[in-house]
């Protein structure tokens, strides 16, 4: 029997924590010739970066990979650290939001909580993750982690063929938003069952809309998401400054 088939069964540990990790992006701003996802950073992928840095979490862990329709075929993998209770690979959608959809719908029932990562975000650090959970625990139904933002935030319109700056918003309120972003699994589910467009950037974008609270915990620079080819540049220095070779 598998991890997943015990899952299934209703076997969960007390206190499992499902994680599901977006990767089905094509990250064409990167031009690697690969998704994002699974461009390598010190001898391991985005994706596997991210799902080790999860698995520093004191929980059990029910870790689903979200991946490109020709990537289902990887296979399950065992860990050298944490507690993987059960895992899935499913096919992403066209938006981070369907990606997002289609790792909730193989969730089994049972678990709580909700952990949704961008496998972008390979070098958050694991005390990020534990911030978000310690909050939903504390009892909140959403949560994001978050950085003030330092530079100054213009909105902008097209008027004509000029792009024009039309209001300056206080920047002492705005926020830079990272993952992994946390939920209650039921809210979660609801909210995404209930979206009438599948374009949102982020999860806690739905939460909003429905009039869910959003908790705000403290970020990390190093949750910064992978991006462009120099974001890669910058992720491959921050692994070195971790003692790993890139
Ligand atoms: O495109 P963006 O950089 O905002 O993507 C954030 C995360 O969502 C990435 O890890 C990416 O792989 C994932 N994603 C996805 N399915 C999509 C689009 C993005 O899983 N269709």
């Amino acid at each position: 029997m598998t991890a997943t088939e015990q899952a299934s069964n209703g076997n969960l540990p007390d206190g499992t924590v499902a994680v599901v990790v977006v990767a089905a992006g094509l990250g064409e701003r990167l031009g690697a010739g690969v998704p994002k996802a699974f461009v390598e950073l010190g001898g391991q992928n985005l994706l596997e970066l991210s799902e080790a840095i999860a698995l520093s979490l004191e929980h059990p862990i029910w870790l689903v990979r979200v991946v490109p329709n020709n990537y289902t075929g990887e296979r399950e993998r065992s860990w050298e650290n944490g507690e993987v209770v059960g895992q899935a690979v499913v096919a992403g959608g066209s938006t981070r939001q369907e990606s997002v959809a289609a790792g909730l719908a193989v969730i089994p029932t049972g678990i709580d909580h909700v952990l949704i990562h961008d496998a972008a975000r390979a070098l958050t650090p694991s005390d990020v993750f534990a911030r978000v959970l310690a909050a939903l625990e504390a009892g909140a139904q959403a949560v994001v982690p978050a950085l003030p933002v330092t530079d100054t935030i213009k909105q902008v319109e097209l008027q004509g063929d000029r792009e024009v700056v039309v209001d300056t918003p206080d920047r002492a309120s705005l926020r830079a938003i990272q993952t992994p972003q946390g939920f209650k699994l039921e809210t979660l589910r609801d909210l995404h069952a209930n979206a009438v467009n599948a374009d949102a950037t982020d999860d806690a974008g739905l939460a909003e809309q429905a009039g869910v609270v959003v908790e705000v915990v403290e970020g990390s620079p190093d949750a910064f998401k992978v991006t462009t080819p120099q974001d890669l540049k910058y992720a491959r220095y921050v692994l070195s400054t971790r003692g790993q070779t890139s």
